[in-house]
C-alpha cells in the first residue's frame, strides 16, 4: 500500500473495493504465528478484565478476524463497519450466531446504536488509519453510547509523535524510502499510520467528549523501533473503571508477536 494520509473516503475505496480479502485478514496475523496466536498472545490478556459481558460493540471488523472470539463474549455484538463489502461477509461467516446486530455506516456515525446500551467498544487494527477528526467523533458519541461503566479499547495511530521524520520519510523518493522504512531508519508509513494522531490527541479527544482515558500503551508494529500505534482503554467519567492515566511505552511488542510465532504457535 501506497504511504498515504487516511481518510474516510480513501478507507472506503481500499476496504470496499481494492483488498483482496481471500485471507479475510489472517494475513494481518502471520507475523504472531496466526490469528489465534495474536488474540490469545496480545489481545485477550489486554481486554480480558472487561469480557465477558451484555453488549459489545465492534467498530471496524472487517472480515471478522476479533468478530469470531468476541462473539463468544458477550450476550450481544453490534459490529459496525463503513465497508459494505465487509458486513456482507461477517453476515455470512457468522449466520449460525443469533447474538450479531450488523451496520455499515459512513465512517463516522453510531446513530445507529441506543444511547446507555454498551458495556464494552473494541476497535483493533482498523482505526489505525484513522485521522483524528474521525476518532473525535466516534469519541464524541460513544460518551453516550457507553453504559455508565462502559469501557473501550482502541487501537489507534501515534504517528503524529515523529512528525519529522514522517514528512522526511514522505518526501524521500520511493526506490530509497522503501529500504530504509525496511532497515527501520523511517517509520513504517507503508503501514499507513494517520498522521494527525498521537496518543496524546487521543487522550484530549476522551477529554473533550468527557470521557476518561485511563491507559494507553504506546507500541511498535511489524519494522522498526518506532511507537508507531497506541492502545487506549477509555471509559465514562465517573465509572467504577476512571482513574488517573497511565501511560506506557512498549518497543517490545514486535519481539513479543516474533517469540509467539516462534516458539508457541501452530505455525510459524
Ligand atoms: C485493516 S482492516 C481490519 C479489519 C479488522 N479489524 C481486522 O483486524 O481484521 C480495516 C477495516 O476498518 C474499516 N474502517 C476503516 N475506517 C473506518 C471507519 N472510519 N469507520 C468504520 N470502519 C472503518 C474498513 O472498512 C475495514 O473493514
Amino acid at each position: 500500500m501506497a504511504p498515504s494520509m487516511g481518510d474516510v473516503a480513501q478507507n472506503l475505496e481500499v476496504w470496499n473495493k481494492t483488498w483482496d480479502w481471500s485471507r479475510r485478514g489472517d494475513e494481518w496475523s502471520d507475523w504472531w504465528g496466526g490469528t489465534s496466536a495474536e488474540w490469545f498472545g496480545a489481545l485477550l490478556p489486554r481486554i480480558h478484565t472487561y469480557v465477558p459481558t451484555g453488549t459489545i460493540l465492534e467498530i471496524a471488523p472487517g472480515y471478522g478476524r476479533w468478530t469470531q472470539y468476541l462473539k463468544d463474549l458477550c450476550d450481544r455484538l453490534v459490529v459496525v463497519d463503513l465497508a459494505e463489502r465487509c458486513i456482507d461477509h461477517c453476515r455470512e461467516r457468522f449466520a449460525s450466531a443469533s447474538n450479531i446486530e450488523y451496520h455499515v455506516n459512513d465512517g463516522r456515525s453510531l446513530d445507529m446504536v441506543a444511547d446507555e446500551s454498551v458495556d464494552f467498544v473494541f476497535s483493533f487494527d482498523s482505526l489505525v488509519h484513522a485521522e483524528i477528526d474521525v476518532l473525535a467523533a466516534y469519541l464524541d458519541q460513544l460518551a453516550r453510547k457507553l453504559k455508565p461503566h462502559g469501557v473501550g479499547f482502541a487501537h489507534h495511530s501515534n504517528a503524529g509523535a515523529y512528525p519529522v521524520l514522517v514528512n522526511l520519510a514522505l518526501r524521500t523518493p520511493d526506490r530509497l524510502r522503501r529500504p530504509l522504512i525496511e532497515k527501520g531508519v523511517f517509520p513504517d508509513l507503508y503501514a499507513w499510520r494517520a498522521t494527525s494522531v498521537t496518543a496524546e490527541s487521543f487522550a484530549s479527544q476522551c477529554e473533550v467528549a468527557g470521557l476518561a482515558c485511563i491507559a494507553q500503551e504506546k507500541i511498535n508494529w511489524g519494522r522498526g523501533i518506532y511507537l508507531t500505534d497506541v492502545l487506549s482503554v477509555f471509559t465514562r467519567r465517573g465509572s467504577r473503571w476512571e482513574r488517573a492515566r497511565r501511560v506506557r511505552r512498549n518497543p517490545f511488542f514486535r519481539w513479543e508477536a516474533r517469540r509467539m510465532a516462534a516458539l508457541y504457535a501452530n505455525r510459524s
